[in-house]
């Protein structure tokens, strides 16, 4: 028996070289793994038409969690592979909440400058299953003058009070307890009003953490002048979108932003089904094939996991033996690329 089975989708781009690193890390902490890796991506488009054959899904179901590198390629018109494989498994295994730590590590430079880790340590929890994403709207006219293009933005009583809920419950493990809603409720009126009556409404059972409403235009703002403000964040699956990417740079780059679509069910339950960690970055067709994209988002997405699946101590050797690695980074760390950081991070994890 092993202690995880594990679904990998190494994906598109940079998503196999990052994820073989992230791989060559959990094997050094010496559990017992057994990895399947899916072929899905836009090779598996280009060859058969397929992004997410329905058995491949079933599949997936059976796994105790699954490891995602990156969709999307240039040769595939854009919103194929996200919608067809990367929304279709965040919707069909209901990820809702969508986990961004945003936390800077000492030693990391910030486009912020003067701050210092306790200045930018927050949980972005971003709604994953509705929103925008839900991919409610249509097309009128198409290519005429006369075009009409809807997108309309799905919101929940169910979906937004159960991400809620997991968010307060974040907020009240933490030291600071402190829970901001962000959204724009001064223009999207009829979601925004839902989101804040059920924040206003969940946040009388929890009377320890202080309760914080800030716009999205504004918390851009303040992610990056006062980032101090934001102890965990919910907000909905676009905003949520948005702001990690910019937490992410201000945390010292999209290199290092680590992510979770989180399940939160009880395992045996009826709605259980495997969680799926993956950096929050894309596929960087920029830098594809050439061994410079960073893995250490990934290798700290692996260490989500294993927390996620009950095994804290093994997620916390990954974690600490990468803060190790973006100490030295600073002085010695140019010039490695992207199976020069796996190595170096595995080397740690062994001691
Ligand atoms: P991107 O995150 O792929 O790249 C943005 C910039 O960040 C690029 O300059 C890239 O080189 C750089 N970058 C990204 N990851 C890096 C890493 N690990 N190390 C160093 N530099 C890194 O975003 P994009 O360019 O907007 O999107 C490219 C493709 O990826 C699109 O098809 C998009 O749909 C897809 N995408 C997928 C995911 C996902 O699978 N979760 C996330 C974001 C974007
Ligand atoms: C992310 C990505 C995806 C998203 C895309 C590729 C569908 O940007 O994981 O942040 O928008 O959620
Ligand atoms: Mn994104």
């Amino acid at each position: 028996s092993h202690d995880i089975r594990l679904a990998v989708i190494p994906g598109d781009g940079i998503g196999s070289e990052v994820v073989a690193e992230g791989l060559k890390v959990l094997d050094a902490v010496g559990l017992k793994v057994e990895s399947t890796t899916y072929d899905l991506g836009a090779a598996r488009y280009h060859r058969t038409g397929e992004t997410l054959p329905d058995a491949t899904l079933a599949e997936l179901r059976e796994y105790d969690a699954i490891l995602l590198g990156a969709v999307g390629d240039p040769s595939v018109p854009p919103g194929v592979l996200e919608r067809e494989l990367l929304l279709r498994l965040r919707f069909e295994l209901d990820h809702y909440v969508n986990l961004r730590p945003v936390k800077l590590f000492p030693g990391v430079a910030t486009p912020l400058g003067e701050a210092r880790p306790e200045d930018v340590d927050m949980i972005v929890v971003r709604e994953g299953t509705e929103g925008p994403y839900a991919g409610a709207g249509g097309v009128m006219r198409r290519g005429t003058p006369q075009e009409i293009a809807t997108q309309e933005s799905l919101n929940t009583a169910f979906g937004v009070e159960r991400v809620v809920r997991y968010a307060f419950d974040r907020a009240a493990a933490r030291p600071r307890k402190k829970l901001t809603l962000v959204h724009k409720t001064n223009v999207l009126t009829y979601a925004g009003d839902l989101w804040a009556r059920i924040v206003d409404r969940v946040s009388a059972e929890y009377p320890e953490v202080t309760t914080d409403y800030c716009h999205v235009d504004a918390a851009s703002m303040f992610f990056v002048t006062q980032p101090r403000r934001f102890d965990v964040v919910v907000t909905d699956n676009l905003f949520g979108d948005i702001l990690t990417d910019l937490g992410a740079a201000i945390a010292g780059g999209i290199g290092l932003a680590a992510s979770g679509n989180v399940n939160p069910a009880r395992p045996g339950s009826q709605s259980w089904a495997p969680s799926m960690f993956e950096p929050v970055h894309g596929s960087a067709p920029d830098i594809a094939g050439q061994g410079k994209a960073d893995p250490t988002a990934t290798i700290l997405s692996v260490a989500m996991m294993l927390d996620h699946l009950g095994l804290p101590k093994e997620a916390a050797r990954i974690e600490q033996a990468v803060a190790d690695d973006l100490v030295e980074r600073r002085t010695a760390g140019a010039g490695r690329g992207t199976r020069e950081i796996g190595h170096d991070i595995t080397e740690r994890v062994t001691g």
